[in-house]
């Protein structure tokens, strides 16, 4: 996308060349670029701190871990490297990174390699309104290659994956295949011992890698060890076309999975040279259902394709559809967002494939054993500060992202809360926190022992199944759920407005009792479900929820406000404290108008002058915030001067170098750094960063 104008690029440059990059950076260099972000086990980055050119480190997955990936070219004989950080016992230099962008959709890197530039491109499409073309865990890399010097230049294209994409421990045993499909050539890795729903270090353990490539003419391929594929194509051009077989550990003399291209004599832009990358589990999780048993569930995409060969081809054959598609979504963004600012765009650009590869579309199966294309299921793992499955208060932040690219995606993340929980397995009067601690493990809590969000959990699961309902006109789920949402409607007459000791959602800084955000949201839960009894017919019930609701927040407004300052508390009486006050977002997008517009109004004077050098901070007791919170609030305060000082904080914090994981939600706006031991990164939370474009 050349969407920026000549000033903006400018500007992009120059804070580009204060960061010490030697390359241009649009819209500007984040502390990780994604390059195949598509699923929890599908997550491979280049991390940036500074600045790491795409042959400067190797990608490595969300935790850090490297997935090994490599690329080299030749031209006219001459071997670069353009991807990875590989040593090889053969001579090579290194092609020169002249630039990287990003967009909603993809990393994009050029390189010059002698007299010829490379175009690197990384697409990991986001389908939100094709659920099968989005259960497929797959991302492109297209290389293409422009002499830029008017002449004709011979060129080859090398790439290959390690091991390393199939387990969290480099140690195991792997075996590989490679094969030929019609048009498409694949190499297939996986464990040798899997284990099927179980993870190491974040990764998945069960399931294969795939890398593939269309199999034209000059297309050769090799397996073998890292040192002996790599120089077999620095010293020939070409692969072997030869299989290694000696399955071993990840680690031991290191197999990749080769392909090359002979470009042939080439000038201008060549059509592009792809791969794709991939990860597929049969089944993907397992899912507690009523009798108390388990049903095991798989990717959407597998009704459709009965083989990995058939849905690679279908992958690999739509990708200039696929880009087109891709392209197309990145300018709808870039328009929508920009309408904010600059740097809420570029915010929001970085967030999207982020969000969306926390998430798995599901199907069961019927008796029959045939897919029950019926009964879609969205699973969402935490990452990072927890494994768990479907967490509740992650969901919420992470809400926008569905509500702006397809509700009903929203719809499929609640089902598996609502469904379990109308089975009465769980115990308690208030919404779960998750659906299993441990993800692909959705087993639920039948000793009702999970983190105890009770306010928290209950508001946001009544916000949001009305707020789907609004965006969708579809209220099946809530006829269906009713029951479950009077019973946590309930629950929060009882403790909203005067909150007992509990945690929030920001369970890392603590219990507090009497929290006036916390407050905000249970009296948003009861005004939500005011609407829903008045959406399912039911007016009495609907009138008695909103009377109680319009008097919590009349009686709210007397505990919650300070007597040393024109400011909401962080908890009632301490007259000093404050936070922010997030949850008035749930106010704004379903429309309740509960809280008066003072409220609003002394808030953003508040944070507009309490803001850090890296933003406002989440509340009085540290100096750390979170980025989705602080957009949350930038989506209702009342003057665009605070808005940008908090988008802007965000867009700092994440640009400044002091870090090189994925995007992440907790810092300090002090520093602009990372708190110490609790490094958040790769959440699915960054979908709330959409919040601005839902409201
Ligand atoms: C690789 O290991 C898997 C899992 O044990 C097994 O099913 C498969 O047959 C093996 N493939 C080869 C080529 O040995
Ligand atoms: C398909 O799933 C839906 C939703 O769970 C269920 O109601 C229906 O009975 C299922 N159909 C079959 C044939 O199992
Ligand atoms: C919570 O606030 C209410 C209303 O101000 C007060 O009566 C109660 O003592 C407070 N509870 C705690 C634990 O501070
Ligand atoms: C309103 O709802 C509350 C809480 O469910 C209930 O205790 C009360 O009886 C209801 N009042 C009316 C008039 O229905
Ligand atoms: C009031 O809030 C401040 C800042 O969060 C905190 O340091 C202090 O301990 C609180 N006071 C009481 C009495 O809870």
């Amino acid at each position: 996308m050349r969407l920026f104008s000549v000033a903006s690029v400018l500007l992009l440059t120059l804070v580009a060349v204060v960061q010490g990059l030697t390359w241009t950076a649009t819209p500007f260099n984040p502390s990780s670029i994604p390059l195949a972000v598509r699923a929890p086990y599908l997550s491979a980055w280049l991390p940036q701190g500074e600045g790491a050119a795409l042959n400067d480190a190797w990608a490595t997955f969300w935790t850090g871990m490297i997935v090994g990936w490599a690329g080299f070219v030749k031209v006219d004989g001459v071997p670069y490297v353009f991807m990875g950080s590989p040593s090889v016992p053969a001579a090579f230099s290194k092609a020169t990174q002249k630039s990287s962008q990003f967009t909603s959709t993809k990393s994009i890197f050029v390189l010059s390699a002698g007299p010829v530039d490379l175009t690197v491109t990384f697409l990991s499409p986001v389908e939100p309104n094709d659920l099968v073309k989005q259960s497929i865990p797959f991302a492109y890399m297209a290389v293409s290659a422009a002499a830029t010097d008017g002449r004709s230049h011979s060129v080859q294209v090398y790439s290959d994956i390690s091991a390393e994409w199939v387990s969290g421990d480099n140690t195991l045993t792997v075996n590989w295949t490679s094969t030929t499909t019609g048009s498409i050539l694949t190499h297939q890795v996986q464990l040798e011992n899997p284990s099927v729903f179980a993870e190491i270090n974040d990764h998945t353990q069960y399931g294969s890698a795939f890398y593939s490539t269309p199999n034209t003419v000059s297309a050769t391929f090799q397996t073998g060890a890292d040192v002996t594929v790599r120089a077999q194509f620095i010293n020939n051009g070409k692969l072997a076309n030869t299989l290694d077989t000696a399955f071993r550990a990840i680690d031991d003399n290191w197999p990749v999975f080769g392909f090359a291209h002979d470009l042939g004599t080439i000038t201008t832009a060549t059509t592009p040279v792809v791969f794709s990358v991939g990860h597929i589990r049969d089944p993907a999780l397992e899912y507690i259902v009523a009798s108390g048993g388990t049903q095991s569930r798989n990717l959407l995409f597998m009704s459709e394709f009965s083989t990995s060969a058939a849905v690679i081809s279908s992958f690999l054959d739509d990708y200039s559809a696929a880009l087109a598609r891709a392209t197309a979504f990145d300018a709808q963004v870039q328009r929508d967002a920009g309408k904010i600012s600059a740097d809420y765009a570029a915010v929001v650009a970085l967030s999207i494939r982020q969000a969306f590869a926390s998430t798995e579309l599901t199907l069961s199966k019927t008796s029959t054993g045939a897919f029950n294309t019926t009964d879609i299921i969205l699973f969402m793992k935490e990452i990072s500060s927890d494994g768990n499955v479907n967490t509740v208060d992650v969901i919420f932040p992470a809400w926008s992202i569905f509500l702006y690219t397809n509700p009903a995606l929203g719809k499929y993340l609640l089902e598996g809360l609502f469904r379990y929980q109308a089975t009465g397995l769980y115990p308690n009067p208030w919404s779960t926190h998750d659906l299993g601690a441990s993800y692909p493990k959705a087993l639920g809590h039948n000793d009702g022992l999970d983190e105890a969000m009770p306010v928290e959990e209950s508001g946001n699961m009544v916000i949001m199944a009305l707020s789907y309902a609004q965006k969708s006109g579809d209220i099946s789920q809530l006829q269906r759920y009713s029951a479950l949402l009077n019973q946590w409607t309930g629950f929060l007459i009882t403790d909203s407005l005067i909150p007992a000791n509990q945690i929030s959602t920001d369970d890392f800084a603590g219990a507090l009792a009497n929290q006036t955000n916390l407050a905000i949201k249970g009296i948003v839960g009861i005004g939500a479900m005011a609407e829903i009894e008045s959406l399912l017919g039911n007016a009495a019930q609907s009138a008695n929820y909103s009377s109680i609701a319009k008097s919590y927040v009349t009686q709210w407004q007397k505990f919650s406000a300070s007597t040393t300052g024109a400011h909401l508390t962080l908890s009632y009486g301490n007259s000093s404290s404050w936070g922010l006050s997030y949850n008035l977002f749930g106010d704004k997008l379903l429309k309740l108008n509960l809280f008066p517009a003072s409220v609003y109004a002394e808030q953003t004077a508040w944070y507009q002058t309490h803001a850090n050098a890296f933003g406002v901070p989440l509340d009085t007791r540290h100096t750390y915030t979170k980025t989705d919170w602080q957009i949350l609030t930038a989506s209702w305060v009342t003057n665009t001067a605070t808005r940008d000082i908090l988008i802007g904080a965000v867009k700092d914090w994440v640009s400044d170098g002091q870090n090189n994981g994925p995007f992440g939600d907790l810092y300090d706006t002090v520093a602009g750094s990372l708190v110490p031991g609790i490094d958040f990164k790769a959440r699915p939370v960054v979908g709330g960063h959409l919040a601005l474009l839902v409201l």
